[in-house]
C-alpha cells in the first residue's frame, strides 16, 4: 500500500499545525532566552518591551499558577528560568501582542541582568567535577579484569561524536485556546501528545481533564518533538490559561535552532582485547555523554548507549558504563537512534583501529563475532532468531564483498589523487521502549452505519507513515477497502495515556491495539451474521468487504452487515489496550529481557575522497534490511533511505558547534550542513532479506522507524578508509563528524603523527 499523505504532500494538501484557522482574538508569542550559559538571573527589565507596539503582556515564571516544572524523568527543568539560568537562549520570558512580528520586535526590547557563572561545555570536565544528571550505570557480562591475560591483542583509544540538529522542515509550535468550563485546548506538533497534556496541567495547577491536546501530523519530528515540544504546548497553554485568549506560538527557525537540545555528543574511551584468530575477548567502554542543562530524556538515552554497545556483536566479556554529565548547552535529547548509534560508533571505531594496528580488513574482525542464537546480551537477554550471520552473508553475496574490495584497491592503484573507501556496516537494533512501562498503546475504533471506519490511537503521523499503516492494519483485519477507513488526529480525549511516537515502536504497539479492536469487532459482527442469516459461526469470514461462508460469498455484504447490525443494537464501537508481552528489565542487576525482537541488517559503504582537496562522495551504499514481512515496502524503503542519509549527514557534514561561553555558532543553514539531494549516494540499494519477521511486530512486519541510521556509520569508515590509502601511516582520531577539513588535515599531516582532534567536537572554540 502506497503512503496515503503522498497526494495531499505534493499538492500542499496536507494540514499541519500553521495550517489551522486562527480564531478572531489570537495573540501571537515569542520567546525571550537567556543571553548568558550560566548565571544568576538578579532580574529583567520589561519596560521597553511593554510599551512597543501591538504587545499585550509579557509572562515570567512568577505567572505560573502551578508549578514551573517541565521535567519529564528528573524534575529539573522550569518552563520559565526563575533564579538562574543554565543554558544560553533558555526561555526566560514569553511576549503576547497582537501579532507575530510585534511579539519578536518587543522580545528584542528586553534585557536580563545576569551575573555570570563559569559555563561548563565539554562532558568529561563536567564528569570530573560530579556534575551528573543521575548516577552512572555499567553493563556487566563475564569479566573482563581476567579476559585481559587471554587476549593476543589489547588496543585502546578514545572517540568522539558530534550532536546532531534535528532539522524537522516544521518547527516546534502550538496553538492553545480556552475551552467552555476552564479548560484548554493545545494543537501542538508533537510526537507526545500525552507528555504536553502532562505537563501543561501540572504548570497551570489543574487536572489532566481540563487539558486536551491535538494533533493532527508532523512535519517531522525525528525525536526532537518526543519531550521537547512540551515546553511549547505549555508556554500556548499558559498564556491562553493566563489571558483567556488563544495564543498561538511558532519558532522561527533561528530560536529553534538556539533554544532545543539535539543528538547527544559523546566523548568515549575504549579497550579492545582480541584472540590471536580475530575473535573478540574483553570490551570495556566509558561514554561520557553530554546531557546539557537539564535531563530531558538523557538518563534513557544512556542507556540505550549500553544497550547497543556491543552492536551485533557477541563479546564474552563486557564492562560499559556511562555517565549522563551536566553541561551548560542545551538539554539533548532523543534522536532517531536514541544513543544507539553513540554507542555503535565506539564499538565500530575500536574495531576499526584494532584492524589498522593488525593489518587485516575491519570486515574480518566483524565478521568473525556476529551474534548467534543461543548467545546473550551483556544486558540478559538471550539472542533469539537472530539475522546477523544471515544479513551478512547476504550483502557479502549479493554485493561480492570480496571482487567490490578488489575494484578499489585496484581503482586506488591507478589513480593518485583520488582513493576510495569500503566499509561494511552490520547492524542491530533493540525494538522496545526500554523502560518497560511505556510499551502499550490503545485505539478506539468506529464503524459508522454506512460501513466506513473511523479509528484513533496514540500514533503521531510525523512522515514514516504510520497512519498508512494503521489502515492497512484495519482494512485487512475486517476484510474491507482501505478507503472506507480514516484515521483521525491523534487526540488526548479519545484515547489516553499514550507514549511518545518513538522507539520505532509506533507501528507495533498501536497496530497491534488497532488489530485487536478490529478483530473483536469483526468475530462481533459475523456473530451477529451467524445468527441473522441461521448459518454456523465457524467458516463466515469477511473478504473484500464480501461475507463468505466455508469460502463462498453468504447472502450479505460488509454495509448490510453493519447496518442489520445496527438495527439489531450490535455494538459497532470498541477499545482495545496492547501491552508488549514478556518485558522486563531488573535496574539493580541491569539485566532483563527489555526488548520485544531485534532488526537486523548489513550495509556495504563506498566513499571516494579527492586527495587534494579532502572532499569526499559517498558513491555507494547497498545494503540487505532486515524487515521481516513488509506490508507497506514502499514506506518502509523510504524509510531505509531517509534513516541512511540522515545517518550519513552525522557522520559526515553535520558539525554541530557550540564555542566556550555556550553559543551555538552553527545557528543557521549557512553554517550547519545537512544533506541535500546531491548527498545521496549514486548507488543506493536496498534488498528486503526474507525472514518470517516476528510474532510481536505488526503484521510480523518489523519496526523500521530509526535502524537505518546506524547504517550511515558505515560512511565515516569508508571515508577513514580512503584517506589511509592515500596515507596509510596516519590514523586520524575517531571524531565524527570527518568533515572535509578534517580529511584534509588528515591527507595532509605531518607523517608519522597521529592526528589530534581539534577539539572536542561539541565544544570546538570559535
Ligand atoms: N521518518 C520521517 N519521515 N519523519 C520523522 O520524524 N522519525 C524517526 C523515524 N522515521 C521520523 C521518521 C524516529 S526518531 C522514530 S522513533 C520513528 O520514525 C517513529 O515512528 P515509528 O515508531 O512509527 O517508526
Ligand atoms: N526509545 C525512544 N524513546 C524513548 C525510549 C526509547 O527506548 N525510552 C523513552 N523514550
Ligand atoms: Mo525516535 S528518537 O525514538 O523519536
Amino acid at each position: 500500500m502506497h503512503n496515503l499523505d503522498a497526494a495531499g504532500h505534493v499538492r500542499g494538501e496536507s494540514q499541519y499545525l500553521d495550517d489551522i484557522p486562527v480564531q478572531r482574538g489570537t495573540l501571537h508569542a515569542a520567546v525571550f532566552g537567556s543571553p548568558l550559559a550560566h548565571g544568576v538571573l538578579d532580574g529583567l527589565n520589561l519596560q521597553a518591551a511593554r510599551r512597543a507596539p501591538g504587545v499585550v503582556r509579557i509572562l515570567t515564571a512568577e505567572d505560573i499558577p502551578g508549578e514551573n516544572q517541565i521535567g519529564g524523568i528528573v524534575p529539573d527543568e522550569p518552563l520559565l528560568a526563575e533564579g538562574h539560568v543554565h543554558f544560553q537562549s533558555q526561555p526566560v520570558a514569553l511576549v503576547l501582542a497582537e501579532t507575530e512580528a510585534q511579539a519578536r520586535a518587543a522580545v528584542r526590547l528586553i534585557e536580563a541582568d545576569i551575573t555570570p557563572l563559569p559555563v561548563i561545555t565539554d562532558p568529561r570536565v563536567a564528569q570530573a567535577q560530579g556534575e551528573l544528571i543521575v548516577p552512572p550505570r555499567t553493563f556487566r557480562l563475564g569479566d573482563p579484569a581476567t579476559a585481559w591475560a587471554d587476549c593476543a591483542h589489547i588496543i585502546e583509544g578514545t572517540a568522539e561524536n558530534g550532536g546532531q540538529e534535528h532539522l524537522y522542515i516544521e518547527t516546534q509550535g502550538a496553538y492553545a485556546y480556552p475551552t467552555d468550563g476552564g479548560g484548554v485546548r493545545v494543537h501542538s506538533s508533537t510526537q507526545g501528545p500525552t507528555a504536553v497534556q502532562r505537563h501543561t496541567a501540572r504548570v497551570l495547577g489543574t487536572g489532566m481533564h481540563k487539558v486536551e491536546v491535538d494533533v493532527v501530523r508532523l512535519g517531522g519530528g525525528f525525536g526532537g518533538k518526543e519531550d521537547q515540544a512540551t515546553t511549547w504546548g505549555a508556554m500556548a497553554a499558559l498564556a491562553a490559561y493566563v489571558l483567556k485568549k488563544p495564543v498561538k506560538l511558532v519558532l522561527p527557525r533561528h530560536d529553534d535552532l538556539r533554544m532545543t537540545g539535539k543528538r547527544h555528543p559523546y566523548s568515549s574511551d575504549f579497550k579492545l582485547g582480541l584472540s590471536a584468530d580475530l575473535k573478540l575477548l574483553a570490551y570495556e567502554v566509558t561514554f561520557y555523554q553530554n546531557a546539557g542543562a537539564a535531563a530531558d530524556l538523557s538518563p534513557a538515552v544512556l542507556e540505550r548507549t549500553l544497550f547497543h554497545a556491543c552492536n551485533t556483536y557477541f563479546i564474552p566479556n563486557v564492562r560499559a558504563t556511562a555517565y549522563s554529565c551536566r553541561t551548560n548547552l542545551p538539554p539533548n535529547t532523543a534522536f532517531r537512534g536514541f544513543g544507539g548509534p553513540q554507542g555503535m560508533f565506539v564499538i565500530e571505531s575500536a574495531i576499526a583501529q584494532a584492524a589498522e594496528q593488525l593489518g587485516v580488513p575491519a570486515y574480518e574482525i566483524q565478521r568473525r563475532n556476529l551474534l548467534e542464537d543461543g548467545q546473550v546480551f551483556p544486558y540478559g537477554q538471550r539472542v533469539e532468531a537472530c539475522n546477523a550471520g544471515l544479513s551478512w552473508q547476504a550483502a557479502e553475496q549479493k554485493f561480492d564483498l570480496a571482487g567490490w574490495q578488489d575494484e578499489v584497491d585496484s581503482f586506488n592503484n591507478q589513480n593518485a589523487t583520488k582513493k576510495r573507501g569500503l566499509a561494511v556496516m552490520p547492524i542491530c537494533f533493540g525494538i522496545s521502549f526500554t523502560k518497560t512501562a511505556m510499551n502499550q498503546a490503545r485505539a478506539l475504533v468506529h464503524i459508522y452505519t454506512d460501513g466506513s471506519v473511523g479509528i484513533s490511537t496514540g500514533a503521531v503521523e510525523m512522515g514514516q507513515g504510520v497512519n498508512t499503516k494503521m489502515i492497512q492494519v484495519a482494512a485487512r483485519t475486517l476484510g474491507i477497502n482501505p478507503n472506507r477507513v480514516r484515521l483521525e488526529a491523534t487526540n488526548t480525549t479519545r484515547v489516553a495515556n499514550t507514549s511518545p511516537s518513538a522507539a520505532s515502536a509506533t507501528a507495533d504497539l498501536n497496530g497491534k491495539a488497532v488489530e485487536m479492536a478490529c478483530r473483536e469487532l469483526r468475530t462481533r459482527l459475523l456473530r451477529h451474521a451467524a445468527e441473522d442469516l441461521q448459518m454456523n459461526y465457524e467458516g463466515l469470514d469477511i473478504h473484500d468487504e464480501q461475507v463468505l461462508a466455508a469460502g463462498t460469498p453468504a447472502e450479505t455484504d460488509w454495509e448490510k452487515l453493519v447496518s442489520t447490525a445496527y438495527w439489531k443494537r450490535v455494538s459497532l464501537t470498541e477499545n482495545a489496550h496492547y501491552a508488549t508481552p514478556d518485558l522486563w528489565f531488573d535496574q539493580t542487576q541491569e539485566k532483563g529481557h527489555p526488548f520485544a525482537y531485534h532488526v537486523y541488517g548489513t550495509a556495504v559503504v563506498q566513499a571516494t575522497v579527492d586527495a587534494v582537496r579532502g572532499t569526499y562522495d559517498v558513491d555507494a551504499v547497498r545494503l540487505v534490511h532486515d524487515f521481516g514481512q513488509s506490508f507497506t515496502p514502499g514506506i518502509d524503503r523510504g524509510q531505509i533511505e531517509g534513516g541512511l542519509v540522515q545517518g550519513l549527514g552525522w557522520m559526515t557534514m553535520e558539525e554541530l558547534i557550540y564555542n566556550a561561553d555556550g553559543r551555538l555558532l552553527s545557528n543557521a543553514l549557512s553554517t550547519y550542513k545537512v544533506p541535500d539531494l546531491y548527498s545521496v549516494p549514486v548507488v543506493l540499494d536496498v534488498e528486503f532479506l526474507e525472514t518470517p519477521g516476528h510474532p510481536n511486530a505488526i503484521l510480523r512486519a518489523k519496526a523500521v522507524g530509526e535502524p537505518p541510521l546506524m547504517y550511515g556509520l558505515g560512511g565515516y569508515f569508508a571515508i577513514r578508509n580512503a584517506v589511509r590509502a592515500f596515507r596509510p601511516d596516519v590514523r586520524p582520531a575517531f571524531s565524527a563528524p570527518i568533515t572535509p577539513e578534517k580529511v584534509l588535515t588528515s591527507l595532509y599531516a605531518p607523517a608519522k603523527v597521529p592526528v589530534a582532534t581539534a577539539s572536542r567536537a561539541s565544544t570546538m572554540a570559535s
